[in-house]
């Protein structure tokens, strides 16, 4: 495979996972979540590495500039859908995604068709083989694999929903949409937490820091036990009075944990085992 094949590959994962992110977060605004978090984790990384690579190599300055402007824009755009999703922006979480996806597209495409012919003409195959390696490597180093930012995207996911689902409430039949999606989201965030995440830092911890995850696997049987049980209707009013319970007992717990446990869980950890860690989350949380 010729490193030109290679970096089409990888493009092609990447923007396979996006454009199937991007439609998602279009069709359901709450699930944008998704979409920042693995852009930021494996889209940012991938450019970063370019630049001090094969952005690098290349003799047309002018180009590399055009190039790493639109870096600058493709972070800009994915700051611009966080912004809309903090707000709950929905025609700006849809717009700005189409503009994101657009722009990602031409940048692939330039980067395919002018950068890497353009250094096949001036590097040897040994050169840009070594060079694609670089990249490669550079890229994994980039990663951030912040976990403390993948389960705090979470959380907003669900409050996304919460709030959705507060809305409303006068029509029951979306409200029992809703409310199964919220259950399904908010166990699996959980199970989780208490089957990946905490068990991870409490073999690394200190054992005095570990006294958080038992005080958090307790607040999650207080919040388990306020959800209806799966496939029973909610009507209005145990819904309105099971919302206030939830929304009241989530604040604090997730306050908590983004405050003092995640960030003591990203100390903790070593890169590879956030690497894992952030992958096996990230795929879990997407399956709900
Ligand atoms: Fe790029
Ligand atoms: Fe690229
Ligand atoms: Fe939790
Ligand atoms: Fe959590």
């Amino acid at each position: 495979m010729t490193p030109a094949e290679k970096l089409h590959i990888h493009h092609e994962k990447l923007i396979g996972t996006i454009r199937d992110l991007a439609e998602r977060a279009k069709s359901d605004n709450a699930e944008a979540s998704l979409l920042i978090t693995f852009c930021s984790e494996y889209l940012i990384s991938h450019a970063e590495a370019e630049e001090v690579t094969l952005y690098k190599a290349s003799t047309d300055a002018a180009f590399v500039e055009s190039m790493i402007h639109e870096h600058r824009e493709i972070k800009d755009i994915l700051e611009a859908i966080g912004s809309a999703y903090g707000k709950g922006n929905s025609a700006g979480i849809v717009s700005e995604t189409e503009e994101f996806i657009t722009l990602l597209d031409k940048h692939f495409g330039e980067e395919e068709n002018a950068l890497m012919p353009g250094l096949t003409k001036e590097l040897s195959r040994e050169e840009l083989e070594g060079l694609v390696q670089e990249a490669h490597q550079v890229e994994a180093e980039k990663k951030k694999s912040d976990l403390w930012s993948l389960f705090e995207h979470d959380h907003k996911r669900i409050d996304f929903n919460i709030s959705r689902l507060r809305k409303s409430a006068g029509s029951p039949e979306a409200a029992n949409g809703i409310y199964s999606k919220v259950r399904a989201q908010l166990l699996k965030h959980i199970e989780l937490e208490e089957a990946v995440l905490f068990p991870a830092f409490s073999e690394h911890a200190e054992p005095a820091q570990t006294g958080p995850v038992q005080v958090m696997i307790a607040e999650h049987r207080e919040i388990t036990s306020i959800l209806v049980t799966a496939g029973n209707p909610v009507d209005g009013n145990s819904l309105g009075q099971n919302i206030d319970a939830l929304i009241g007992r989530l604040a604090v717990h997730n306050k908590k944990e983004e405050l003092i446990l995640y960030p003591m869980i990203n100390r903790a950890l070593r890169t590879p085992d956030r690497v894992k860690i952030f992958k096996e989350c990230f795929e879990g949380m997407a399956a709900v």
